[in-house]
C-alpha cells in the first residue's frame, strides 16, 4: 500500500496513476467530501489532519511507501515522518523545492528542516526538488480571462516551470518501485525556460487572443497580493520569491523528469492547451487581475 498524505496537485495526480496501474493507494485528506473523484478512481481516501498523529497513524497501517506532499509545515511533515518510523514503512519520496537553510524565503528554510528530518531518520527517502509549478498560472487565470493581461514582478527572469502531472507521476513512478532511487535527489523541471513575457506569447498564440504581460515592482506585487486578501506576511515572502525569479534564481532546467519517466517532460504550451478553458472563462473577478499571483516556492 502506498500512501499519498494530501491530495492537492501533486497528490491527486499521483494518486490517479498509481491507482490506474492497480497499484493499492490511499490519500489522507481532511475532508474525504472534496476528493470523490478519486475514490471513484479507485483510490482509498482516510479522512485525518497532519495536526494529528493519531490519524497519520491510522493511514499508515500496511503502508510500504509515502509519498510525502503537504504544504510543508514542518512539525506537520515531521509527524509524518516520525508516523512512518513507528509503522517500518520503507520509503518516503518527499516533495520539495530548492530548499537551502540559509534561504531569504522561510518556506524554503522549512522544506530544508524537513528534507533534515527524514535523512536523519533512516528511512529510505526520494527528495524530488522541483522548480516552480506551471500551474501557479491558474491562480492568474482569472485576470487572464476577465483581462487578457496578468501583472507579476518577475521582471525579465526565466523559469524552468514543471508540470504538477509530471510531479504527480515521478513520485507515483519511485513510490512503486523505490530501490534504485534510494537516497537521490531529482530536480524536477519542464522543458523550457521562460520568462512571463514568453509565458504570454505561448498564451496568446494557444488561446487565439492577445495576453499581456504587465511588469510589476516588489511593492506593486506585494500590495496588489494583499489587496487581493494575502495576509501581508505571506504577500511580503510571495513578493520576495518572485523577486528572486527576476534575479535568475529559478533559470535552471534539467532533465530529470525524462530521465525518471522515459518521456519528454509537459512543456508550458502543453499546459495552456489542457487548461485552455480555465483562462477563457470569465470568472468575474477583475480586481485580482494583478493581486492573486503565483506561489512559488
Ligand atoms: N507551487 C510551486 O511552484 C512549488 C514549487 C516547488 C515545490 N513546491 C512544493 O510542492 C508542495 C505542495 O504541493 P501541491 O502544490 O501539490 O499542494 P497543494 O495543491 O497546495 O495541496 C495541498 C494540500 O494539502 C492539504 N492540507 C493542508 N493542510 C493539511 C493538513 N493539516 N492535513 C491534511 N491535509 C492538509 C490541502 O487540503 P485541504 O483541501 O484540506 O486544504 C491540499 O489538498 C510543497 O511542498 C511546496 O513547497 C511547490
Amino acid at each position: 500500500m502506498i500512501l499519498i498524505t494530501t491530495a492537492g496537485k501533486v497528490g491527486s495526480e499521483a494518486a490517479r496513476l498509481l491507482a490506474r496501474q492497480g497499484e493499492p493507494v490511499r490519500v489522507l485528506v481532511r475532508d474525504p467530501n472534496k476528493v470523490t473523484a478519486l475514490t471513484q478512481a479507485g483510490v482509498e481516501v482516510v479522512a485525518g489532519d497532519l495536526e494529528v498523529p493519531a490519524t497519520i497513524d491510522a493511514a499508515m497501517r500496511g503502508v510500504s511507501a509515502v509519498v510525502l506532499v503537504s504544504p510543508a509545515i514542518p512539525t506537520q511533515e515531521l509527524n509524518v515522518v516520525d508516523s512512518a518510523v513507528r509503522a517500518g514503512v520503507g520509503h518516503v519520496v518527499k516533495i520539495t523545492s530548492k530548499a537551502s537553510a540559509d534561504s531569504p524565503i522561510a518556506r524554503r528554510r522549512a522544506q530544508t528542516e524537513i528534507e533534515n528530518g527524514l535523512i536523519a531518520s533512516g528511512l529510505g527517502y526520494t527528495l524530488l526538488r522541483n522548480n516552480a509549478y506551471m500551474q501557479n498560472f491558474l491562480m492568474l487565470a482569472p485576470a487572464i480571462a476577465g483581462t487578457d493581461s496578468f501583472g507579476s514582478s518577475t521582471g525579465d527572469g526565466r523559469v524552468g516551470m514543471v508540470d504538477t502531472r509530471d510531479v504527480g507521476a515521478v513520485a507515483a513512478a519511485i513510490a512503486a518501485s523505490p530501490a534504485a532511487r534510494a537516497g537521490k535527489t531529482y530536480w524536477l523541471t519542464g522543458p523550457d525556460r521562460l520568462s512571463y513575457a514568453d509565458a504570454a506569447v505561448t498564451l496568446s498564440r494557444v488561446l487565439g487572443r492577445t495576453i499581456t504581460f504587465q511588469p510589476l515592482s516588489f511593492e506593486e506585487q506585494r500590495d496588489a497580493m494583499v489587496r487581493a486578501g494575502l495576509p501581508p506576511v505571506v504577500a511580503g515572502m510571495n513578493a520576495q520569491a518572485l523577486a528572486l525569479f527576476a534575479e535568475g534564481d529559478s533559470d535552471w532546467v534539467t532533465d530529470d523528469v525524462p530521465t525518471l519517466l522515459g518521456r519528454r517532460a509537459r512543456s508550458f504550451e502543453r499546459f495552456a492547451h489542457d487548461y485552455a478553458s480555465a483562462f477563457s472563462v470569465a470568472s468575474g473577478q477583475p480586481g485580482v487581475s494583478m493581486g492573486r499571483t503565483t506561489d512559488p516556492r
